[in-house]
Parts: structure tokens; C-alpha cells; sequence
């Protein structure tokens, strides 16, 4: 049954010229029928390529505004319209706008986890596998970092030289996860390597034989030697990984570490947006696509 649904999403995208992105934390039937997986830089940057008309994105809001302020000639569809990312609402226009009137020498740099309305106000967008390169290569040494305060403090213990100030936002999946869990698992998997996303707390980076993003950690686990992990990120990553190293073993750092938002999407959604029965389309105004666009073309030219 999930054979003939995949083969009739693909059939009905090339049909209709619809390129369909997913994030790494999709399920398995859903990133074998997509036409690129990978993290949000990845995916950002796969976007702008493709000549689809339009592109349906299997991740959460955030990630297909991204694609339709790069892309606004494109129609762009989130394949399930309840996917948020807590994180990127969690700051907005009006908070950080007060902020940056407190702290106006600074540069704000903005985690792309951030609603498209946020973004005209930034001055450059990061990814987690691009935040220590572009924040290293900005002129201003002070620098204001949001939404994601761990993110933002791992970045600042890479670039010592840099005034990092940050606020308190961040992903409350990757967050709730503690130290003594990361030791629990090092205790119960002692031969294994601890990655880690850098969304997780200092406590529990610093733990880590590995920080990095989400294709980070697994281009890492790919080429190792090594054949134990704990993956310290949404626990698809982990099942994905067995699928592509059959021979190592993977653990999940925890079972708590699933994000319901990137989880909602299913096979049928992506169906009925192929079809046209679902999704929503994403709309922006020419202004906000334009004020937006400016700091997450600077993240392309950065990164
Ligand atoms: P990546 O940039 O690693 O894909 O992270 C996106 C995300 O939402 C992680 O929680
Ligand atoms: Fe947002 Fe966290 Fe889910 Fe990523 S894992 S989409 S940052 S809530």
C-alpha cells in the first residue's frame, strides 16, 4: 500500500513539475519520494536550484517560507499546514525590535528557525551548520544571536573574540534534554561516540565526541571508523542512519528527543499536496519577501 501511494506522488510530480524538499527528520517514506533531502541549509540552498514550479515541503512553516522568499515566483506548498516550529515563534518583530534599540552597535544574527516576519529586521540568517563560519566572518564583534540561546552559546565558545549577547529562546525538544541523560547513555553505550546537535544545552554539547548540525552528525557517523553512536538529535536521525550503515549501531541519546512538529506530516499529506486536495499554500507579501530576503541571501553569500 505505501508502494503504490509513493509511486502515485511520483508519477503526479513530474506530471506537474512539482519538486518536493524534506527535511532529514522525515519519515522514511517520505524522504524515498522526495527530490532532495538534507538539512535547512541544504534545503534552502536546493530550493533556490530547482525549476520546478512548484515545490512542496515536507518540514515544518519556517522552512517553506524560506523557499518562497527565495523563490517567490514559485507556488510553494508546507505539505502539512499544522507544522510549526515552536522555536521560530517563540521571538518576534515587536521583542526584537525594542532589543535592538537597547543595543543598537549590535549585528543580529538570526538562527533561520525564525518566522519570515522576523527575518526583515535581521541582518543575517544562520543554519546550525553555518552559524560558527558566518558569525566568524562579520566585521562587528558584537553580535546579538536569536532565537536560540544554546546554539548561540556554542557559537560564542568557538569565536572567543566575538561579544555574543543572546536572549532566552531555543528548541524544547533538543533543550529538555539533561546532562545526567547524556551520561546515562555513555554509561549504558560506553564504546559508543556522543553527537550532539549544538540546539542541546552546554551541559550536554559538552559532553559531546561531536557537535554539529543535522547532516553534520551524519556525514560524521557515515565516514567514522567507529561502529557505536548516540544520537543526540531527533531520533529519526538515528533510524535513518541504520538504514545507511547497516553494519555500525546507533542509539538515540533519548526517546523524548522526537519533534511532533516534524512528525505530523505523513505519506497521505504529501499526496493530497501533489494532488491538490491538500497543504496550504504560503503566501508573503512582495515587501515582507523582499526586507526578508536580504539576510538569508547574505547567509548563502556567507556560507
Ligand atoms: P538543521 O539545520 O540541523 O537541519 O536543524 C533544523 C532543526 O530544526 C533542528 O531542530
Ligand atoms: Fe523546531 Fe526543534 Fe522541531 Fe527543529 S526539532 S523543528 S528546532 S522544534
Amino acid at each position: 500500500m505505501i508502494r503504490d501511494i509513493q509511486d502515485e506522488i511520483i508519477r503526479l510530480k513530474k506530471e506537474k513539475n512539482i519538486c518536493i524538499l524534506a527535511h532529514s527528520y522525515q519519515a522514511a517514506e517520505i524522504l524515498e519520494v522526495a527530490d532532495y533531502t538534507g538539512d535547512s541549509f541544504q534545503l534552502s540552498v536546493m530550493a533556490e536550484k530547482t525549476d520546478a514550479d512548484t515545490v512542496i515541503m515536507c518540514g515544518v512553516k519556517f522552512m517553506a517560507e524560506t523557499v518562497k522568499i527565495l523563490s517567490p515566483e514559485k507556488k510553494v506548498i508546507l505539505a502539512n499546514p499544522y507544522a510549526g516550529c515552536p522555536m521560530a515563534e517563540q521571538m518576534d518583530k515587536e521583542l526584537i525590535s525594542s532589543v535592538k534599540e537597547q543595543f543598537p552597535d549590535y549585528t543580529v544574527v538570526a538562527y533561520i528557525n525564525t518566522t519570515a516576519e522576523l527575518k526583515t529586521i535581521c541582518d543575517v540568517c544562520v543554519t546550525s551548520s553555518s552559524a560558527v563560519n558566518i558569525v566568524s566572518k562579520l566585521e562587528n564583534k558584537n553580535i546579538l544571536f536569536i532565537p536560540d540561546c544554546n546554539l548561540g552559546s556554542y557559537v560564542a565558545k568557538q569565536l572567543p573574540d566575538k561579544n555574543i549577547k543572546l536572549l532566552q529562546g531555543g528548541c524544547p525538544t533538543h533543550a529538555k534534554i539533561t546532562e545526567a541523560e547524556a551520561l546515562k547513555a555513555k554509561a549504558l553505550h560506553p564504546e559508543a561516540l556522543l553527537l550532539v546537535h549544538p540546539e542541546c544545552v552546554p551541559k550536554v554539547t559538552e559532553k559531546a565526541d561531536y557537535v554539529g548540525s543535522t547532516s553534520g552528525i551524519m556525514n560524521f557517523a557515515e565516514k567514522s571508523d567507529h561502529k557505536e553512536f548516540i544520537i543526540g538529535t531527533e531520533v529519526s536521525i538515528a533510524e535513518h542512519l541504520q538504514y545507511k550503515c547497516p553494519d555500525k549501531k546507533f542509539y538515540p541519546l533519548s526517546i523524548d528527543l522526537m519533534c511532533h512538529n516534524m512528525k505530523i506530516t505523513t505519506l497521505m499529506d504529501v499526496l493530497n499536496a501533489v494532488n491538490g486536495t491538500g497543504g496550504t499554500e504560503i503566501s508573503l507579501s512582495d515587501d515582507m519577501i523582499k526586507s526578508a530576503k536580504r539576510c538569508i541571501d547574505k547567509m548563502i553569500e556567507l556560507g
